[in-house]
This record gives C-alpha cells, sequence and structure tokens, in this order.
C-alpha cells in the first residue's frame, strides 16, 4: 500500500503543483474564502467525495466513505491568506492587491486536496471513514470554532493537521511530542483611580501612576513567582488614559495578550493576575476591573498518534526526512480546539529551500514554500490515514 500512494502521490505532483498555483495567486482573507472553497469543493467532487458547502461559514466538509463509516478520522486543512502585500517575484504571484499566502495555507489546502485525489483511487476502499476539513479564517482564530460549531467533530475519533514551516528544510517532516503552540488568552484590565489637579496628587487616586505599577508588578512576579519551566508570556500591547497633561487620570484601560503551554498555567492566570492588580491596587484606594478571555489553547499533540505519524514518515521517507522539535512555539493556532473534542497530532512540513542561505519566516511579505514539500505531504498524510486504522482498535458497537 505504501509503494501504491507513493505512486500516487509523484504520479500527481504536477497536477498538484498546478493546484497550489491556482491557490497562491488567488489569495482570500479569513472568513472571505468563497472562490477558495468552490474550487476546493470541485476538486473533491471530481473525486467522489461526498462534499457539503458552506460549514463553517466558508467552510468545506468531504468524506470519503470506508469500510466502516463509524470509524472516522478527520484531517484539517486551512484556506486562508493574510493582509500582506506579495514581495516575492513569482509567474504565479498574488492577484490580489495587497492579499497573500504568507503562512503557506495554499500548500495545506493542497496536501489535503493531495491526499483525498490518492486515497480515493487506491482501488480499495479504506478500513474507517476520511473526513475532511477544509476550515476558513484560521489566522482570525475564528475558524475552527465555527466548523465545531457546525457539527463538524460529531463522531471524530481522531485528527491530523501540518503546518508549513519554512525552518525545516523540504522533503522533511518536523514533529513534536507534547505541545506545539501555546494558548493565547486576551485580557484587559480598567484601573479606577480619582480625578483631582496635577498639582494635588494627595487629594487624587493616580490611575497611571497605578497602572504603570500593575505592568510593572506582572512582569516582575512572572519572573519571582511562576514555574520557569512552564512559560507565561504577558505582554499589555494597548494603554489608553488620562485627559490631560494637568489632571490626575481616574481610568485606565490595559489590554494584552497571555501565552502559556501548559493547562495547569493556563488555569490559574486569571486568578494570579487579579491577586496582583488586587495587592497594587488597595494600599492606594484603586478599584479595578479584569476581563479574562480564553483564545485558544494549547495544541498539544496526542503521544500515539504522533508516534504513528513519525514511524509513518521513517517508514516512507526514511529516517532522514524526521525531525524532532525540540522546543515548542508561543503562537497559537485554533487546530487546539478540534484537540477538546478527539486526540490528534499537528506536524511541520518543512518547506525551506535547501539551496538557500536563508528562508523568510511565516508571514513576512518575501515568504516562499518549496514546491517539492507538497508531495512529501501528502505522502505523510495519506500514509499515516492508511495506518490510523490498522492501529487502532477497531470500533466495537454494533
Ligand atoms: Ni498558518
Amino acid at each position: 500500500m505504501l509503494h501504491q500512494i507513493q505512486t500516487l502521490a509523484e504520479t500527481l505532483s504536477p497536477r498538484l503543483i498546478e493546484i497550489r498555483r491556482h491557490l497562491h495567486s488567488h489569495p482570500e482573507l479569513s472568513g472571505q474564502e468563497y472562490k477558495t472553497a468552490a474550487y476546493v469543493a470541485g476538486v473533491l467532487s471530481s473525486c467522489g467525495l461526498r462534499v457539503q458547502e458552506l460549514v463553517g461559514k466558508t467552510g468545506v466538509v468531504a468524506e470519503l466513505a470506508g469500510e466502516d463509516p463509524r470509524r472516522i478520522l478527520a484531517i484539517r486543512a486551512d484556506m486562508d491568506a493574510l493582509p500582506i502585500p506579495e514581495r516575492v517575484d513569482l509567474d504565479f504571484a498574488s492577484t490580489q492587491s495587497g492579499i497573500m499566502h504568507a503562512c503557506g495555507h495554499d500548500v495545506h489546502t493542497t496536501v489535503g486536496l493531495g491526499t483525498a485525489m490518492v486515497l480515493s483511487q487506491l482501488g480499495v476502499p479504506l478500513p474507517g471513514t476520511l473526513r475532511f476539513l477544509f476550515q476558513p479564517a484560521e489566522e482570525t482564530a475564528q475558524g475552527a470554532r465555527w466548523m465545531i460549531d457546525d457539527g463538524v467533530m460529531t463522531d471524530v475519533a481522531a485528527i491530523f493537521s501540518l503546518h508549513a514551516y519554512p525552518s525545516v528544510p523540504a522533503r522533511t517532516i518536523g514533529i513534536r511530542y507534547g505541545a506545539l503552540t501555546a494558548a493565547a488568552d486576551d485580557l484587559d484590565i480598567t484601573i479606577i483611580g480619582e480625578s483631582g489637579h496635577g498639582a494635588r496628587p494627595h487629594e487624587a487616586v493616580d490611575a497611571i501612576w497605578i497602572a504603570s505599577q500593575v505592568v510593572t508588578t506582572l512582569q516582575q512576579s512572572i519572573s519571582r513567582t511562576q514555574n520557569p519551566l512552564h512559560p507565561i508570556v504577558l505582554t499589555i500591547g494597548q494603554i489608553n488614559g488620562g485627559r490631560a497633561p494637568n489632571v490626575i487620570a481616574d481610568t485606565v484601560k490595559l489590554s494584552g495578550t497571555v501565552r502559556s503551554l501548559h493547562p495547569d498555567t493556563r488555569n490559574h492566570l486569571p486568578q494570579w493576575i487579579e491577586t496582583i492588580v488586587a495587592g497594587v491596587c488597595q494600599p492606594y484606594g484603586a478599584k479595578y476591573e479584569i476581563t479574562y478571555r480564553r483564545g485558544v489553547p494549547s495544541v498539544l499533540n496526542d503521544p500515539a498518534l504522533t508516534e504513528l505519524v513519525a514511524r509513518c514518515v521513517s517508514e516512507a521517507l526514511g529516517d532522514q526526512a524526521l525531525q524532532l522539535i525540540h522546543e515548542p512555539s508561543l503562537g497559537a493556532e485554533d487546530f487546539a480546539l478540534y484537540l477538546e473534542h478527539a486526540p490528534g497530532t499537528m506536524f511541520r512540513l518543512g518547506v525551506g529551500f535547501t539551496d538557500r542561505a536563508m528562508n523568510y519566516p511565516l508571514h513576512h511579505p518575501k515568504f516562499e514554500a518549496d514546491e517539492s514539500a507538497i508531495v512529501t505531504g501528502v505522502i505523510t498524510m495519506a500514509y499515516s490515514s492508511y495506518r490510523y486504522w490498522q492501529t487502532v482498535a477497531p470500533s466495537r458497537s454494533g
């Protein structure tokens, strides 16, 4: 079966590159993936899959029916592009001014389609059913939620996904056990003091002075009260308050992002932040309001499924194609939301050019992907999916 998957993927390679170039030159922003979705649905229908459009607003879901309809494995690919003007000189550069596939989601979509093409042409039914989730709006961390709310995770036993990565060379797969990305939460803190004359501070409660202590104390106390092996990044990116240079401010609003890797750390963050803010405000008579909004959790890769992908990469592409990723990223990825419904793993698809001194990072206007990565991605995804049903226990119901 491996040989068949490899041959099909290699044979389809020119067509896959054509698909990827089409997607690359027609990028669409988060939540507006109408043409991309229609194109994706067209390719999937031509492979004989059952296709459903307008799932999760502009998403597409397709099923490749296998022998056991109750054993569902999902594959997720995101489709959106970024509001970045492309600065790469390509024949198939973006035709949409100011919009670019700078995060490689064109490659993700192509690998998803390629996997559907290969597995639908095997000539034998798969042991279980494969559900493809083509998701919109990953960049705004909304799409996974939209898809899940539309029921795409119903009956899914496991889920795979990948992300292109320029610092990993093409024809290489990066895998990581445990946390791959960070939880990203939003934070608003409002400090409420009392206004007064700038010359008479003792008659007022200076919200700017107290807010600046809140920022400093939060940063310092991460280093002194939190486990350094369980990283937390707290960035206050916005601060607003005050009315005039000679008037003591009565209100200051601080807004920021909070990143963490460990679920336990994340769970205690709201309480810890409140303790610090209360402790700073109390002696000076200020009040406070805190809004802590949980965003996407950390992508925590399932050990057994990660091991399965690692074994498939070694078998299909050779040990040299497997790279262990030692450090997680503190970026966020809404694939994490699917993992609240089923175990899964996300791996990194190397798209770096090996003959270049440097590869521009994701979200850079000069980001470029080595297209030889597409076949590597398809073989890894298709073979790991095929092997998945052989490694998990068959469903016992019915
Ligand atoms: Ni991305």
